[in-house]
């Protein structure tokens, strides 16, 4: 099909609280963890910075995610078994819709969090996608990407040359291998038809760019917190550290290129904006996870280049007032996220949805609720 349907600008009103969210059963989720072999061609940097000198480290990683490009020096082969860990969720026993063939939410995170942010850091149900998710009778796998994570195997490896792009890209193909398989691999005892691939913001990115390599590894994409307009202004004054100096007691075992946000001021800041509750902007800095230089260093890579052979389904949820992807007011908002339909010029299918008043971290915002039925009506309308 060459015509790609009308988007569906769902806009959103009247004031949403917490209060007002209602309780849902517990969901059935237990920890996994899947062994993958990753082999990739990642970069190699002519000026890396010294992996002992903080100050070269966050230089590096400021200059790049202002939007420099590190100079390189060709590839370098990465052909290791890394550990992905996750938390998968089974749709609930009278979920809204029964299907025939189970469909699995691939949840992947963005920098400075890992799979816990899907589920709201435990700070509440209204904040839990996989709740919603499999209450309308999906499953849901939320990953720790490589480097990532607290669980007592996550691996650490070299942030500037493992922890890049390419590795996390390949690291969700394999997994999407094992999940449709119903071979060893496949820890989830359940063979997947159909994988929906669900990002936030550079996991948004990740899946792009899974969707440009792997066409048919997904049916859809929903990419959160993510357009094709990025402020480098906003993402460049964002301030890091290494996160094994900032706060030993939670990232000791890192290496200094393993870094994250100094302030909760400036994480606030770039985050959340209008209709959110300050006690969550507060968990979220407390519980913050991390980035690295070669994930900064190579986001371009996986972010710039358009997945023209990829023709499954394409949905977007972003806020009016995400500092990073978006522009207030409303209507350019929507403008932009319109023009994201452009870089999938092969999807059979392309919609949008936009919470009003609502920034980056936008799970973790009161429209939360709104966003998960916004995603969730379109998905419907598909699987
Ligand atoms: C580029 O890589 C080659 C091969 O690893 C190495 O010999 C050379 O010194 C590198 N050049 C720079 C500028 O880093
Ligand atoms: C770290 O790098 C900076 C900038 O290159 C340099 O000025 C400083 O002396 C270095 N620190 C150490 C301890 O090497």
């Amino acid at each position: 099909m060459k015509l790609l349907s009308t988007a569906s600008l769902l806009l959103c009103s009247g004031i949403i609280t917490a209060a007002t969210a209602k309780p849902s059963p517990k969901s059935d989720c237990s920890k996994v963890s899947f062994r993958l072999p990753i082999s990739v061609q990642n970069t190699a940097f002519s000026s890396p910075p010294d992996p002992n000198n903080e100050t070269e480290i966050v230089d590096f990683v400021t200059s790049t995610f202002s939007g420099n490009l590190a100079p390189t020096n060709g590839t370098q082969l990465i052909d290791e078994t890394f550990t992905i860990n996750a938390i998968y969720c089974k749709p609930l026993k009278h979920a809204s819709k029964k299907r025939s063939a189970a469909i699995l939410q691939i949840l992947v995170h963005g920098i400075t969090y890992n799979k816990d942010m899907w589920s709201g850091l435990g700070l509440g149900e209204q904040y839990n996608w996989p709740a919603a998710a499999n209450a309308e009778g999906y499953h849901t796998l939320a990953i720790d990407r490589i480097g990532h994570g607290f669980e007592k195997n996550a691996q650490y490896p070299d942030p500037l040359n493992v922890v890049q792009g390419a590795v996390h890209v390949e690291s969700v193909h394999q997994l999407i291998k094992a999940v449709r398989s119903s071979g060893r691999k496949n820890v989830l005892d359940t063979r997947f038809d159909k994988i929906i691939y669900v990002g936030h913001s550079y996991g948004s990115f990740v899946g792009t760019a899974l969707a440009g390599l792997y066409p048919s590894d997904v049916d859809a994409l929903v990419l959160t917190g993510w357009s094709t307009s990025i402020s480098t202004t906003t993402g460049g004054a964002i301030p890091f550290r290494s996160a094994a100096l900032l706060d030993p007691s939670r990232f000791r075992s890192r290496a200094l290129g393993y870094v994250t946000v100094t302030e909760e001021s400036s994480r606030e800041t770039a985050f959340f904006y209008g209709r959110y509750d300050r006690t969550v902007a507060q968990r979220d800095f407390e519980l913050e996870d991390t980035t690295t230089d070669g994930e900064s260093a190579t986001i371009l890579d996986i972010a710039s280049v358009p997945p023209v052979g990829y023709k499954g389904r394409v949905f977007v949820a972003t806020g009016t007032n995400d500092a990073l992807f978006c522009e207030p007011p409303a209507e350019t908002c929507a403008s932009l996220l319109e023009a994201t339909r452009q870089f999938f010029p092969g999807a059979v299918e392309f919609g949008y949805y936009m919470p009003l008043e609502t920034g980056h971290c936008l799970t973790l915002h009161y429209t939360a609720p709104e966003t998960f039925r916004g995603v969730h009506e379109w998905l419907r309308r598909f699987f």
